[in-house]
């Protein structure tokens, strides 16, 4: 009695409008028929309203959803809130207490009769389950929870455990690409949630007081054959575990930096060192990111462009600096 009711987007470019998606994302909701029946992650991104709503009616009249939960607020997964709150008119919402503010800030939904806020622990019961919140605050953002089903055992997580990646028509880890899905896994977590690791910690030591069958997150395939593969790479990115390699990042007006990383990666790989080579100008660093995130050593390598650093790699580092990456050795050349 759990179905599917997420979308693939497969033609938003730049996710947040700074991360390439050349594969497309899943913006998942799922539907609880109960006694009484629970819409989860609220909805999807505004701009896929009319399939959502579709897959919607086609399991379920949307008048008679009971509760909508909202584990996030971010408008990839409220952005259909305001339409669904209209056509689900007997449903209440389901958030935190920062979640409501938020709510009412983004949507102009602020009915106390219908919202209802939800603290770590609480539960609610849909007839023969009962489902938990558990808050998570800062996986993603600081309202952040995640809806656990006891009876079942699936822990419907929003965007932790979450991938890139559209599903093209599969659901579950044990159909799709697992390696692919992994990466583009490792890619997410370093630009979507990298700089919360912190939190990530804090929620991956909750959830071990708890038996999770499932994972079913808001981006990226449900986890129920793999579940420990996606839980153990969310860990070691967010300690900061490192491979015995160095990345070299450059960016080359006139090929003569180009000429210094190459200088320097043979020589590294002489010395029987482990070496990935980016040219900033034309790798975006959402890919370099990803890859430098478990590499122990960065170099970076510009020209001097108007009095400053090369702007393409710039850029790369800028970005690993807002993402606060650390426990690194950094050096420069040029
Ligand atoms: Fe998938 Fe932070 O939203």
């Amino acid at each position: 009695n759990i179905y599917y009711v997420g979308v693939d987007d497969r033609k938003t470019a730049l996710f947040e409008g700074i991360w390439p998606i050349p594969y497309g994302i899943s913006y998942n909701a799922y539907i609880i028929i109960d006694q009484k029946v629970a819409l989860i992650e609220g909805g999807v991104k505004i701009d896929f309203a009319r399939e959502f709503l579709n897959n919607v009616s086609s399991i379920i009249d949307p008048s008679t959803i009971d509760y909508i939960i909202i584990n996030h607020m971010e408008p990839d997964h409220t952005g259909t809130i305001p339409v669904l709150y209209n056509l689900a008119k007997n449903a209440k919402i389901i958030t935190t207490n920062l979640g409501k503010t938020m709510l009412a800030n983004f949507y102009g939904i602020s009915d106390n009769e219908r919202v209802i806020t939800v603290k770590d622990n609480d539960s609610i019961n849909l007839g023969t389950r009962e489902l938990k919140f558990i808050t998570t605050p800062g996986v993603h953002w600081p309202e952040t929870m995640m809806t656990y089903d006891k009876n079942l055992r699936i822990l419907f997580s929003g965007d932790a455990f979450g991938t890139y990646g559209a599903l093209n028509g599969k659901l579950f880890d044990d159909e799709i690409d697992l390696k692919f899905f992994l990466e583009e896994g490792k890619r997410y977590f370093t630009n979507i949630v990298g700089m919360y690791t912190k939190p990530v910690q804090s929620a991956i030591s909750k959830l071990k007081s708890i038996d999770i069958d499932i994972i079913a997150p808001a981006h990226g395939p449900i986890w129920r054959s793999n579940k420990n593969k996606i839980i153990d790479l969310y860990d070691k990115l967010s300690k900061y575990e490192s491979e015995p390699r160095v990345l070299v990042v450059y960016g080359t007006m006139y090929g003569f930096t180009e000429e210094l990383a190459g200088y320097i990666a043979k020589k590294l790989v002489d010395n029987k060192i482990n070496v990935r080579v980016y040219n900033a100008d034309i790798i975006h660093p959402s890919y370099i990111l990803s890859d430098a995130w478990d590499s122990r050593v960065i170099l970076f390598g510009a020209p001097t462009y108007d009095g400053a650093p090369f702007p393409p790699v710039y850029y790369s580092a800028y970005i690993m600096f807002s993402k606060k990456l650390k426990n690194k050795y950094f050096g420069i050349f040029g």
